[in-house]
């Protein structure tokens, strides 16, 4: 039998400390161990971005993470983000939009546009593509998702303006 590494480490704001196996990936753990299902496998190589989690704060693929490397960090899954509502605008776009069908794909690109909004600026629909070039989505094409990133990005460039206009 394996020896458990004993790790610790927040998930979703909740301080985590047990046992994983040396050789148990990020998705894994969370998927299995913590029962957090919002974050998806689908390649397990890297491709498909359906297993995108943030690790302190940088958007990384669960799956090519050993959760014994994530020891120590800040991990935040869609359900965190979706229960502190810090993604709700996103979330409300891309059912404006019809950005999903099947949805298995959908909390990776949540992740994606997630971290790109988390950068200064607004981003060009080009910009956004880019950024979703490491999402694969076989259902919608694509063209309703980058609609609902650039609404939301607008929307939040328009609001951070009334805000500083008001400051
Ligand atoms: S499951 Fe991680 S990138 Fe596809
Ligand atoms: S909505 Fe089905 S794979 Fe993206």
């Amino acid at each position: 039998m394996t020896d458990l590494a004993a790790i610790k480490m927040t998930v979703n704001g909740e301080a985590v400390s047990c046992g994983v196996a040396p050789r148990e990936t990020l998705a894994d753990f969370l998927r299995q161990g913590l029962e957090l299902t919002g974050t998806h496998t689908g390649c397990e190589m890297g491709a498909c971005g359906a297993c995108l989690v943030l690790v302190d704060g940088r958007v990384v693929h669960s799956c090519l993470m050993f959760a014994v490397q994530a020891d120590g960090s800040a991990i935040e899954t869609i359900e965190g983000l979706s229960d502190r509502s810090v993604i709700a605008d996103l979330q409300e776009a891309f059912h404006e939009r019809n950005a999903l069908q099947c949805g298995f794909c959908t909390s990776g690109i949540l992740m994606t546009a997630h971290g790109l909004l988390s950068l200064p600026g607004v981003p060009s629909r080009d910009a956004i593509r880019d950024a979703l070039s490491g999402n694969y989505c076989r259902c919608t094409g694509y063209e309703a998702i980058v609609d609902a990133i650039e609404v939301v990005a607008l929307r939040r460039a328009e609001s951070r303006q009334t805000e500083e206009a008001g400051a």
